[in-house]
């Protein structure tokens, strides 16, 4: 018998079109075990968090997005590098949905990884958004890391062209994977 479909939801913290994060995550899910799905949850046109705006409930994408991330088994990031930490974007996202109860991150297998131009590919960005995850209490994966630097000389065509990079990526979508299986498992014996 196959083993059920794994589900999986996707934040990309990059609007732009050609968004070298956007084609790390395409390559990510192209390189994800079978019987794994990823749903992407667009942000882009998310208002910018305002609890006043809150207190008059929550605006329906993010009540979207809190539903199928409750429905999925795994959380992705692909997030860029702005300034030293996560982008405005992903982090308002994150500031929605943390506010929702069920707060949709708790207890969640989860995997970051990011392309930046720079050498350090993402490196402080992520270990930001780690940070927010332990306040958050996601399970992140630890390794491998990917981080991806110096990004416009890996993609060509719109595809990932760095074959250490890929191999990462297919690596981390395979432990994440590993761990939801093992969450699922463990969840059922309780
Ligand atoms: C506001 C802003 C801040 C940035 N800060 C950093 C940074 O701290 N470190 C870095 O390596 N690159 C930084 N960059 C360059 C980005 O890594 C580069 O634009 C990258 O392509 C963004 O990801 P994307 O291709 O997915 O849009 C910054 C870019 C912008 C627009």
């Amino acid at each position: 018998m196959s083993e059920p479909t794994i589900k999986l939801v996707a934040f990309c913290g990059s609007l732009r079109k050609g968004s070298f994060n956007r084609l790390a995550l395409q390559a990510f899910i192209e390189r994800l075990p079978q019987g794994t799905s990823v749903e992407t949850i667009e942000i882009g046109d998310w208002p910018l968090y305002n609890a006043d705006v809150q207190a008059q409930g929550f605006p329906n994408p993010v009540q979207t997005a809190q539903q199928k991330m409750l429905a999925a088994d795994g959380v992705v990031f692909a997030s860029p590098e702005y300034n030293y930490s996560v982008s405005g974007v992903l982090k308002n996202a994150i500031d929605w949905l943390s506010r929702m109860t069920p707060q949709p991150f708790a207890g969640k297998p989860m995997a970051v990884f990011g392309a930046s131009g720079g050498p350090l590919g993402t490196a402080r960005s992520q270990y930001h958004l780690r940070q927010m995850m332990i306040f958050l209490d996601g399970r992140m994966i630890n390794k491998p890391e990917v981080m991806i630097g110096a990004a416009p000389s890996k993609f060509a065509d719109g595809k990932f062209t760095d074959e250490v990079g890929a191999k990462l990526l297919a690596d981390l979508g395979a432990a994440l994977v590993l761990s939801v299986r093992q969450h699922k498992a463990h969840s059922h014996v309780k």
